[in-house]
């Protein structure tokens, strides 16, 4: 008779039955030569299944907890002392309560709290979900499943007919230099900054970042502890005079064609100086170029990897927000002598990218569902971008002052307020954003909401406007804290 099992009829019996036999058996509670019932008796008492208990025996017997013994029933193995106590007799205490796990290593970088971002309206980066071409991406999809070499492995690299249509892409839409052979596939951004860190970085290099700036890049440069450096903004772009005055730095991280999060663009004579003041001092730039495909109103500047031949620049782009960011897919263009110290980085960090969702971007790309595609959320998003504005100009005036230029899917709404506070209190209302503190390396900061509008319909953006109206009379005047 057992009387000590008790199981949940909303969970799965047979795996139930299962852990409680084998941990008190480990636990020895239940000692070796110990006889069970019979799984008839067992099913009776417990009102399960016989069919249920016997699988169970059956795997129990098979891992050395219990054996049969002929004409006389199912026993707890006699030997199951030197299985579950391989340490031998001396260690006869018994093993209970699970284990003490190893402590962590210290980690005195991460002194931030960490956020997990959702897919609310307003949560900047998202584009918008609901306009995606489902129908032809599925088609498409369809289409590479049933082709058998997609069912292996492929390259590191990266499919080859992806990396040859965004090269071609890049050389005629960004002026970016290259060839298909320095295209390296990443799973996103993210990772093509975590294998920079990894490849360029060596204790005690410094790294260079705008303030405010991208907090995925600070994150993933500093993982190791280098110095972060912060490079102030001059008219909400980076300052390249101050650059001379600074540290020496291995990197610097920069967004030059639409400033994340504040939006300004830097001019030519600006790109210049930066590319060159890079070269003079052996400083690797890092450009993100995560969304120069949505200027409303001009061609974008192109981006500053194409000025010169040579440049010091590792350029840096996804489809987060092109396409989708559940893909996870991004691009690295390096100079050829970085590509095979960038690929072994990734062979050892997770490997190759989604083949197949590769083969669907790339034929996605060849047939010219990109291009349309990206023509149409342009237009969507200066829509959005300009109600937007129109309703905080309306609702907000005095409140907040928003910072822009015509581009991208963010807007930053500056004002004097605990924008921590703020933007939690928006997410409970089911607006996301992100507090504009939060971009700011040190105690200097400015405070406002960094508001992603193109995930955003119509009517989410009237009533997340109204709702931040209200919300800004309660959060005035009191500073953010840091968060990662
Ligand atoms: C400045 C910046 N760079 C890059 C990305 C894209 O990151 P990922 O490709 O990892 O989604 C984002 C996304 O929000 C971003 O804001």
């Amino acid at each position: 008779m057992i009387d000590d099992i008790r199981l949940d009829s909303e969970q799965p019996l047979q795996h139930q039955l299962y852990q409680r036999l084998s941990e008190r058996i480990i636990e020895q509670r239940y000692l070796p030569g110990r006889q069970l019932p019979s799984s008839r008796q067992m099913a009776q008492d417990l009102g399960i299944s016989r069919n249920t208990v016997n699988a169970v025996y059956d795997q129990l017997k098979a891992e050395g907890f219990l054996q049969s013994r002929a004409g006389k029933g199912v026993f707890v193995h006699e030997d199951i002392m030197t299985a579950v106590n391989p340490a031998g007799p001396g260690r006869d205490k018994p093993v209970s309560g699970g284990m003490k796990l190893p402590p962590l290593p210290a980690l005195p970088w991460l002194k931030t709290k960490r956020v997990e971002d959702a897919s609310l309206p307003f949560q900047p980066g998202l584009p918008n979900l609901d306009a995606f071409p489902i129908r032809s991406w599925n088609r498409i999809l369809h289409h590479q499943e049933s082709r058998r070499s997609l069912r292996g492995y492929d390259s590191i690299q990266g499919y080859q007919p992806l990396r040859r249509a965004i090269a071609a892409y890049l050389r005629t839409s960004r002026g970016v230099r290259c060839e298909e052979h320095q295209v390296i596939i990443t799973n996103g951004a993210q990772q093509a900054l975590s294998l920079l860190a990894e490849v360029f970085l060596r204790p005690g290099d410094n790294i260079l970042c705008e303030n405010p700036g991208y907090r995925g890049a600070r994150n993933a440069l500093g993982r190791f502890g280098n110095p972060l450096i912060p490079i102030p903004l001059k008219n909400e772009v980076l300052d390249v005079e101050a650059l001379p005055g600074l540290a020496p730095a291995r990197l610097l991280f920069c967004t030059p064609t639409h400033q994340y999060p504040m939006g300004g663009i830097l001019d030519l004579s600006q790109r210049m100086a930066l590319v060159q003041w890079a070269g003079q001092n052996g400083c690797w730039i890092i450009e993100d170029d995560y969304d120069s495909e949505f200027h409303f109103y001009n061609k974008p500047f192109a981006a500053i990897q194409g000025l010169f031949e040579n440049a010091p620049v590792l350029y840096m782009g996804s489809f987060s927000k092109t396409l989708l960011p559940a893909f996870r897919v991004g691009y690295l263009v390096v100079p050829e002598a970085v590509v095979e110290p960038v690929l072994w980085a990734k062979q050892i960090s997770g490997g190759e990218t989604p083949l197949l969702t590769q083969a669907t971007i790339a034929e996605f790309i060849e047939i010219g569902q990109f291009t349309r595609h990206l023509r149409r959320m342009r237009q969507l998003y200066r829509e959005k971008w300009q109600l937007f504005q129109q309703q905080v100009t309306a609702k907000l005036g005095g409140l907040v002052q928003p910072v822009a230029e015509s581009a991208g899917m963010h807007l930053v709404l500056e004002g004097e307020f605990d924008d921590l506070a703020l933007s939690q209190w928006l997410k409970a209302k089911g607006f996301g954003s992100t507090p504009l503190s939060a971009h700011f390396l040190g105690e200097q900061v400015r405070t406002g909401l960094v508001m992603g509008f193109a995930s955003a319909n119509e009517r989410e953006i009237e009533e997340c406007v109204t709702t931040l109206r209200s919300g800004l009379e309660g959060h005035r005047h009191r500073r953010g804290n840091r968060v990662s």
